[in-house]
């Protein structure tokens, strides 16, 4: 159970403070990877076109005065203006909405060949190999369609004994699947100590340590080179920015798996992988989201 919430057999009524953002559907999932590390947790509601309504519940240690003056930079990261969010505090009445959302989660089919058991749920694999997550702390609980086409991609470019970088790691999720999938070495990289700090419990439980390597990171590091293959599940402006270094790090023939984007920023990141030497072999879509396929081009 998360700091905060009131213990189970707690009949007392109690109450909650919470912020109230409006984001943008695009930004939202970063927004909540942001937002709800550290809190109790973070509900959406569905009732703006185009946007979420962001229910953020505030820890007890916080008070008002100090989320506002944190929040202008927090958004600016995400890139969003705080006085298009409409910032807000309102108090929710505890409805023990926390422990009905955990004990709501199912497991859920991953790719072909895997199945996410969210927290210590035995769950019935039906010979898909599980993978064990702990919902609501890190972006990468699977039920993105990024997450699910970079799996589902990484399913057939995954060769056995390759060597991976997962850049935006966030829960090690498709860290995992390529390390189930054979790969001897994955390099799993985010830049949010709190998604690191899940994530090592996750790669832990899932008892693949010896082959996940984690660090903390901003973009991609320079000790980094010669790797069979790179997925990055970040943004398009991120893709934009940094394909070059991510064919450096790349071996020839090197694969990138890219996603994060929507698919009306599909020919700006396929321009800018082909800027960067990335030859693009697939493209791929879910809804409105979209997933890269690149190799390296090797010289003639
Ligand atoms: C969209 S989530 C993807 C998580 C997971 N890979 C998945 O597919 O479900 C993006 C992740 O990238 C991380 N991230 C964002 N910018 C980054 C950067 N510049 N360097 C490293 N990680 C970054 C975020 O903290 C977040 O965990």
């Amino acid at each position: 159970m998360p700091d905060g919430a009131p213990p189970a057999n707690d009949s007392s009524p109690r109450s909650w403070t919470a912020l109230v953002l409006v984001v943008p559907e695009a930004r939202v999932d970063d927004a909540v990877g942001l937002l709800a590390a550290q809190r109790p947790g973070v509900e959406l509601q569905d009732d703006i076109p185009g946007h979420k309504r962001l229910i953020v519940y505030l820890d007890e240690s916080e008070t008002r005065e100090g989320v506002r003056s944190e929040m202008p930079a927090l958004l600016a990261r995400l890139e969003l203006d705080p006085e298009a969010c409409g910032m807000e505090f309102v108090r929710v009445a505890d409805e023990r909405w926390v422990e009905r959302y955990v004990e709501s989660l199912k497991p859920f089919p991953l790719g072909r060949g895997f199945v996410v058991l969210p927290r210590e749920l035995a769950g019935d694999a039906e010979g898909r190999v599980p993978i064990r997550l702990e919902p609501g702390q890190a972006f990468g609980t699977g039920e993105h369609p990024t997450t699910r086409l970079c799996a589902a991609i990484l399913e057939r470019a995954v060769e056995p004994d390759s060597e991976w970088l997962d850049l935006g790691c966030g829960t090690a999720i498709l860290a995992l699947v390529a390390a189930h999938l054979g790969a001897r070495r994955v390099l799993a990289v985010d830049n949010d100590p709190e998604a690191l700090r899940v994530a090592h419990g996750i790669v832990r439980r899932n008892g693949l340590a010896d082959a996940i390597e984690l660090s903390l990171a901003e973009r991609v590091p320079e000790t980094f080179g010669e790797l069979d293959g790179v997925v990055c599940n970040i943004s398009a402006s991120f893709m934009r920015a940094h394909a070059q270094e991510l064919a450096r790090v790349l071996c020839a023939a090197g694969v990138v798996v890219a996603s994060g984007f929507l698919c009306e920023d599909i020919e700006a990141i396929a321009l800018a992988l082909d800027g960067a030497g990335l030859r693009v072999e697939r493209r791929l879509e879910d809804g409105e989201w979209a997933a890269l396929v690149a190799r390296k081009r090797t010289a003639v």
